[in-house]
């Protein structure tokens, strides 16, 4: 059986390929519009301390318990807690990466997409905003284009997870990842240097203090869950790989800085241009980076290339991410129903590919999906926001609780410190998890439901 689970093969594999789990659309894509949203620099204020107080928290807790356990992560909680409902956490990570997965796939498409607009010259005159607008509403509603790029996404997702986490994974993220950060960097310095870029740097980097309420913490700690990848069993899962002798908390560190470094790099590509297209609104929601982003690129020389190369880095960047929501599922089924690897891909594969059909009709106006009754809604936003935010908040609630009381923070502590490793903030990590977390994740799950 060992070898249907595999293991990193170095101790580095472990910090690229969590990162590659976290760093994704959720840095690119969701991170600017939920800022654009919801007041601009305040926002990213708020988000800094979430990612550092509590994503950080729950990242270290989780991948103890991958750890310790080496199981997926209903494995992990019936290890720890054998009788009980505790597992069902578990069933919710796997379930929810599931659904994730399915949209996920879809906006990845869109990038996909995006890549090759941009080698045809697409973005290569000057753009108004109306022109972008048209584009992306023109394309987005493409069922048929929309189809073929999902299922390609899907497709590659299930192949890399076919092979395994040393042969997929590993080669991918050490490669690429160090890329996407250089092109990255590069647009940033492009953007700033923009004639009026300075409007949408004072909008980005000058909080107005007075800004933050409620809604902005909500969207910020949620926005910390999806972009670390907590709260459903991933990083767990990637924690069950990694050898006793890694120190836990600098590679935790190291991840969470890595994925908070690049989101606020893509913010710097995003706003400073924003603010130089006549008539353009921050607030655009999720169309945001695919609206701006060719706007970059036609002003910079080489910019169809360099657009090319940007969007097919990005691609890259989602499916480190899909990869790593198709390997809760995939883990699961191994351990715990004993299937082979490329039959839990193959089937977990196509169950999202079902499920995000609806999304891609999400898009098409006037269709049934893109304003559900009751909810008022198109269905992806729906699917956003049942499981890319209350079930990652929920599922990151119940991680605290069980980790700080059922297993136990000091159990938790002594797998940290494994092998005479010392962890010095032991004493802060133990009131974080036990108290501060938890509190406030319940807070913000209460006010979704009221
Ligand atoms: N963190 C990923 C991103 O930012 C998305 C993700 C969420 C992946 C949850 C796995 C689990 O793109």
């Amino acid at each position: 059986m060992k070898n249907e689970r595999g293991g990193w093969g170095s101790k580095v594999a472990f910090i690229f390929a969590a990162a590659g789990s976290a760093v994704g659309l959720g840095n690119i894509w969701r991170f600017p519009y939920q800022t654009g949203m919801n007041g601009g620099a305040a926002f990213v204020f708020v988000y800094l301390i979430a990612v550092f107080l509590i994503g950080l928290v729950v990242f270290l807790a989780e991948v103890s318990m991958g750890r310790m356990t080496k199981k997926n992560p209903v494995g992990a909680f019936k290890q720890i807690k054998p009788k009980g409902p505790w597992f069902l956490v578990g069933i919710l990570g796997v379930f929810t990466a599931v659904m994730i997965l399915s949209y996920y796939g879809v906006i990845a498409g869109w990038t996909l997409g995006y890549a090759v607009k941009s080698i045809r010259g697409d973005f290569s005159h000057k753009l108004t905003e109306e022109f972008v607008q048209n584009m992306f509403v023109h394309f987005s509603s493409n069922i048929g284009l929309n189809l073929i790029l999902f299922s390609l996404f899907i497709l590659i997702t299930v192949l890399v997870v076919s092979l395994g986490i040393k042969g997929g994974i590993e080669k991918l993220t050490k490669i690429l990842m160090p890329m996407l950060f250089i092109i990255l960097i590069y647009l940033s310095i492009r953007a700033v240097l923009f004639e009026g870029a300075s409007k949408g740097l004072a909008f980005y980097l000058k909080p107005d203090f007075t800004k933050i309420n409620s809604r902005v913490i909500l969207f910020a700690i949620t926005q910390a869950f999806f972009s670390l990848s907590l709260g459903m069993g991933t990083i767990m899962t990637y924690g069950s790989y990694i050898s006793d002798e890694d120190y836990l908390p600098s590679s935790a560190l190291w991840v969470v800085s890595l994925d908070t470094f690049v989101a606020i790099i893509a913010g710097l590509v995003i706003f400073p241009t924003l603010f130089t297209i006549p008539g353009m609104s921050p607030q655009q929601g999720p169309a945001l980076v695919f609206i701006v982003l060719p706007v970059v690129f036609s002003k910079i020389p080489g910019g169809a290339i360099f657009g090319f190369l940007f969007f097919l880095l990005l691609v890259i960047a989602a499916l480190t991410s899909t990869i790593s929501l198709l390997e809760v599922p995939v883990a699961y089924l191994i351990d715990e129903k004993k299937w082979k690897r490329k039959k839990a891909a193959i089937a977990v594969g196509v169950l999202s590919f079902i499920f995000g059909v609806p999304s891609i009709l999400a898009n098409v106006k006037g269709n049934f999906f893109s304003n559900l009754p009751i909810f008022k809604k198109d269905f992806l936003s729906i699917m956003d926001l049942l499981w890319g935010n209350i079930s990652l908040l929920l599922g990151g609630f119940l991680i605290t609780i069980f980790v700080g009381y059922v297993w136990g923070a000091d159990k938790a502590i002594k797998e940290i410190t494994k092998n005479g490793k010392k962890f010095k903030l032991a004493g802060l990590w133990k009131i974080f998890i036990k108290y501060f977390v938890p509190v406030v994740l319940f807070v913000i799950l209460l006010t979704y439901v009221f």
